[in-house]
């Protein structure tokens, strides 16, 4: 008999699997955020991954590189509806929230985590699936909720103790002033015809705006000369903005105002921000966001304004690495189980550990042996645990068992009757107790 010998298959190019201990990581910060965000008063929404292509094409806008080359996008093989996969989640909270007339009773404070896909080059810090973590307010038209952002996700990185962090700041005004600013971004753009580039002779007459955005090293000249839009805005949106900065100077949050700063998808009005670091290279935006008081009536809900941001996990991961250490999940108790007979005892009192809080690591045959005393103490001491309790046949039939210190300075070796093991579990430092 021939074995077949089947293709070994892998994560499709771009997606990346979250193995431990590096996912340690990513639970650690997802519970600090799901604190922060509570402090916040900022309230859990899960939407789905998949929502109808128009949802992105209308809300994100037809001219942005995420609609035009980077979204997954399929017809649905039983009922030949167009589906994508989320390429951000902004647009699926406001049509949930349309959906679901989440503002009838006032406005709304929402945070999300998961995974986005968008079909780009993979390199470090951008990836086809990556994650964000999001918060939007809905509801709430005034600059002070474009602060209390802010301020949200400023302390998120003191609270991560992140360096190197800067914000950018600008207004994009109202469509009436950006129209203005366009006739004479488009009048000066096309008196230098012959500097722009293949990339912005095609966004000249379609989205303008996004060539002042141009990373190209050769236009950055002409995009410094251009109309700026901050130039244009008319007395109220002039006024959000300062009222902006004047709640995050008395906060002492600092910033820079970058008149350049545009973002590269469709929906935002006034305010739009992103926190920056030059410690990342070429993917240093960690997290963007804004205005974008249009969008819920353009997806066809009852209007009504909005503000939010979302950051890149993988950045924000990638940036504590190199600044912070973070402390990985580890068994403070090892079970050493000499014979397998033991077990359905063994595991009983495992139990009542466990549920005094206590992490344990049980020992499992492998499948030619059970494990030598040996083998079993060699893999307690690997697992970083702080006790091993030994379940010997001799002391289990005497109703006892024996505990050992794995770590220097943690305690005594002694013997222990079975019916006091919770009682002992729960005697430990606090250091011990696990989240249930
Ligand atoms: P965005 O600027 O497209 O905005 O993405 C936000 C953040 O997601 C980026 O700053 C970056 O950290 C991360 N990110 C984006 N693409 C990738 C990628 N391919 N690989 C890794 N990380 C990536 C939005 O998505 C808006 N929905 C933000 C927002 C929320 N505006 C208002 N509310």
């Amino acid at each position: 008999m021939t074995e077949k010998k089947f293709e070994k298959l892998t994560a499709v190019k771009g997606m990346n699997d979250i193995l431990p201990p590096e996912s340690a990581r990513w639970e650690w910060l997802e519970e600090k955020v799901r604190g922060l965000m509570a402090r916040y008063a900022y309230r859990n929404i899960r939407t789905p991954i998949v929502e109808h292509t128009p949802l992105f094409v209308r809300g994100l806008g037809e001219v942005t590189d995420v609609v035009e080359k980077e979204m997954y996008s399929f017809e649905d093989r039983l009922n030949g509806e167009a589906l994508t996969l989320r390429p951000e989640n902004t647009a699926g909270v406001v049509r949930a929230v349309a959906e679901h007339s989440m503002l009838y009773d006032g406005g709304k404070r929402l945070y999300y985590m998961g995974p986005m896909f968008r079909h780009e080059r993979p390199q470090r810090g951008r990836y086809r699936q990556f994650h964000q973590i999001g918060a939007e307010a809905l509801g709430f038209p005034g600059p002070e909720v474009d602060a209390e952002l802010i301020l949200l996700a400023h302390h998120l990185w003191q609270a991560l103790a992140l360096k190197d962090v800067r914000l950018e700041l600008n207004s994009l005004g109202q469509p009436p002033e950006r129209q203005a600013h366009r006739v004479a971004l488009i009048a000066y753009l096309e008196a230098h015809a012959d500097q722009l580039d293949e990339d912005a002779k095609r966004r000249l007459h379609s989205n303008p705006l996004r060539i002042l955005d141009t990373k190209n090293p050769a236009m950055k000249a002409l995009v410094a000369g251009a109309p700026r839009l901050l130039d244009y805005l008319g007395e109220a949106s002039l006024a959000h903005l300062n009222a902006l900065r004047a709640i995050l100077d008395a906060n002492g949050v600092t910033y820079t105002i970058n008149p350049r700063l545009v973002r590269g998808l469709d929906y935002y009005n006034l305010t739009v921000f992103e926190f920056i670091t030059d410690s990342l290279g070429s993917q240093g935006t960690l997290c963007a966001g804004g205005r974008y008081d249009d969008l819920i009536a353009q997806i066809g809900g009852k209007a009504a304004p909005a503000v939010g941001w979302a950051f890149g996990v993988e950045r924000v991961l990638e940036l504590l690495k190199e600044q912070a250490s973070i402390p990985e999940p580890l068994p403070w108790v090892y079970a050493i189980v000499p014979d397998a007979q033991a077990m359905p005892q063994v595991m009983r009192a495992l139990n009542e550990v466990r549920r005094a809080g206590v992490s344990v690591q049980m020992h499992a045959g492998s499948a030619d042996a059970w494990g030598s005393m040996k083998s079993q103490f060699k893999k307690a001491d690997a697992s970083g645990a702080q006790w091993a309790l030994i379940f010997g046949a001799d002391e289990m039939a005497r109703g006892e068992l024996t505990l050992k210190a794995l770590r220097d300075g943690v305690g005594a070796q002694s013997t222990l009757p079975l019916t006091s093991l919770a009682a002992w579990a729960s005697g430990l430092s606090p250091a011990a107790a696990s989240p249930a």
